[in-house]
């Protein structure tokens, strides 16, 4: 049966992809790189089990080096250290938990909350690449419609196999699913392009093909030529850089690090977009009046009901004393009013 299904494999793969794992100038042995004859109980003729036989490959020099003098693995192909990544203070749960299975639907098939997870979640061992270089996900997820996907398109759809539904994973975790569903009013374009006419003012960076970014883009190891990916970072949130969300935080490069990695820091503390942006953000010593982080002002992903992503940090602001109200309200390109009381200040409401 076994010698059947490799058959059916490999016919499969002479046809309109190639399979970047079975590169035969990289993975010298092809199949053989990977399978053994004799592998472990319960593993499909593999050497080792989880992320330990990735490591073989993405982990250590000492590693790698192994596998190229087993002659499994070529000398002159630079893989990253992935095995470092998971080291890290924030990062993805993989040594934790045990047992993985290709049937596995999670979340809310499985009955279990899914407390780890596996390199073989997010990624298909035998993963193929479009002749056009297109990168296609062979793994399972779930779509924007919650439909359970054999095979994701997106890389979102992976991430909603997990960040579905906050009983499955831990409290404080986001239902990064209902964050990025189509009904929010403003989002960073994960799961829709930008709907945005024109370049927002301080962007440095350009959106990527298709006008929309990636969940890793941002979540991703923290080091500027570290693998892509949301393995690991040494910064809080698994984010590619610092953020600090404190209602008073004093403003630096670093205090902020992540934000303006992509949005220019000159232009925001310049006034370009909101005209009370340095104000804010630095606070103003002769007032004794300290700054405060973007978090008291942006959600990071999207607001349900506000443009420019505005959805207030609630445990830096309360309710307006006279009006009662917290709220936004757009009134125009370019202005706006807050109803909220921030630390005596109240805005009832203010406008710009
Ligand atoms: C980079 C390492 C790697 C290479 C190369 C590789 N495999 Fe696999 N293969 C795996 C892993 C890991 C699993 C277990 C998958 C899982 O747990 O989901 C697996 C599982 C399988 C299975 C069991 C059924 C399944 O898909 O889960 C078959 C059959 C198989 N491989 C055939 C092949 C054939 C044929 C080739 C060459 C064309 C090949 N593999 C190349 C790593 C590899
Ligand atoms: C025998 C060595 C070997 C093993 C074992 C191995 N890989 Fe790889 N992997 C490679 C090589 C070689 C490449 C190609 C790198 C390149 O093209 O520069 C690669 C590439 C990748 C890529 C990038 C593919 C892309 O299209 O960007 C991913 C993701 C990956 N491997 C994941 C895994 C996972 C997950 C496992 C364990 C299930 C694993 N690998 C096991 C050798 C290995
Ligand atoms: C197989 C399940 C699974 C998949 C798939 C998955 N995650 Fe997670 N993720 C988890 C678990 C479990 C945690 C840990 C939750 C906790 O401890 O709070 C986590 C934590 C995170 C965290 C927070 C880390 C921290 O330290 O604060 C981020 C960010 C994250 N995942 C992003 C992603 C992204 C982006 C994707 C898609 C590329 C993704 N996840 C796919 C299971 C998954
Ligand atoms: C523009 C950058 C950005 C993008 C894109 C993004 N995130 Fe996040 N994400 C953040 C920031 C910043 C935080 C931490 C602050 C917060 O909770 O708002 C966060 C928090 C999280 C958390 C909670 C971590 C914790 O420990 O509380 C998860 C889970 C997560 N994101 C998953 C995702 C998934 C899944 C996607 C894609 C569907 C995604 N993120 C896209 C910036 C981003
Ligand atoms: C939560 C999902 C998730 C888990 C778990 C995960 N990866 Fe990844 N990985 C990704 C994503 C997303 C990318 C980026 C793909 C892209 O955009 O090219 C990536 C990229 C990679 C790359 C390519 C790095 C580069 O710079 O091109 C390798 C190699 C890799 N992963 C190996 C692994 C191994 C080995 C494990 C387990 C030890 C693992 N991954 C676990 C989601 C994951
Ligand atoms: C006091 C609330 C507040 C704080 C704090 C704040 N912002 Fe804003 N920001 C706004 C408002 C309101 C707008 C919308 C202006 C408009 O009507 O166009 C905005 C617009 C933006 C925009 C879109 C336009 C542009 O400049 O490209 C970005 C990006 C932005 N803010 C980033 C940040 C960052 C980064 C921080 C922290 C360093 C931050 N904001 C702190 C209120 C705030
Ligand atoms: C990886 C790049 C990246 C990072 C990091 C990033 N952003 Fe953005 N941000 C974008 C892009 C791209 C857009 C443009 C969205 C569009 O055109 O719809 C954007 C748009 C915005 C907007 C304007 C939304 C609107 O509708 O006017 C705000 C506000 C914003 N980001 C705040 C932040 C804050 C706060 C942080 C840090 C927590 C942050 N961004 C981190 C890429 C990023």
């Amino acid at each position: 049966m076994k010698k059947l299904i490799y058959i059916f494999i490999l016919i499969l793969s002479i046809g309109t992809v190639a399979y970047s794992h079975v590169d035969n100038n990289l993975l010298t042995e092809g199949c053989g790189s990977c399978h053994v004859g004799h592998g472990m109980d319960s593993e499909p003729m593999l050497e080792k089990s989880e992320e330990e036989f990735c490591y073989q490959c993405h982990g250590s020099g000492d590693k790698r080096s192994e596998m190229v003098s087993k002659g499994k693995l070529t000398s002159s192909v630079n893989l990253t250290n992935i095995e470092a990544e998971f080291d890290k203070l924030y990062r993805h749960p993989v040594k934790e938990g045990f047992g993985y299975s290709p049937t596995e639907k999670l979340p809310s098939f499985s009955g279990a909350p899914s407390t780890h997870a596996e390199c073989v979640d997010c990624h298909n061992p035998h993963q193929r690449i479009n002749k056009s270089g297109k990168k296609i996900y062979e793994v399972s997820g779930y779509s924007l419609s919650g439909q359970y996907l054999e095979k994701s398109v997106y890389e979102y759809e992976i991430c909603f196999k997990c960040h579905i539904d906050i009983l499955n994973i831990s409290n404080d975790s986001k239902n990064s699913f209902k964050e990025f569903s189509l009904s929010t009013v403003s989002q960073h374009p994960v799961t829709r392009p930008s709907i945005k006419s024109g370049k927002i003012v301080s962007l440095n960076k350009s959106l990527g093909a298709s006008n929309t970014m990636k969940c890793s883009d941002c979540h991703r190891s923290g080091n500027q030529n570290g693998p892509k990916g949301p393995h690991g970072s040494n910064y809080r949130f698994l984010l590619s850089g610092n953020y600090e969300i404190g209602p008073f935080t004093d403003e630096s490069p670093m205090a902020y690090e992540f934000c303006y990695s992509c949005h220019d820091r000159s232009s925001i503390l310049a006034n370009q977009s909101f005209p009370y942006h340095r104000q804010h953000i630095i606070g103003n010593m002769l007032n004794n009046v300290r700054g405060t982080s973007c978090y008291t002002c942006h959600a990071s992903h999207s607001s349900q009901r506000n443009d420019h992503l505005i959805d207030f940090n609630k445990e830096a602001v309360t309710i307006e004393k006279k009006t009662r109200k917290l709220m936004y309200i757009k009134t125009g390109i370019g202005n706006g009013e807050c109803y909220l009381s921030c630390h005596g200040h109240e805005h009832s409401p203010a406008k710009y």
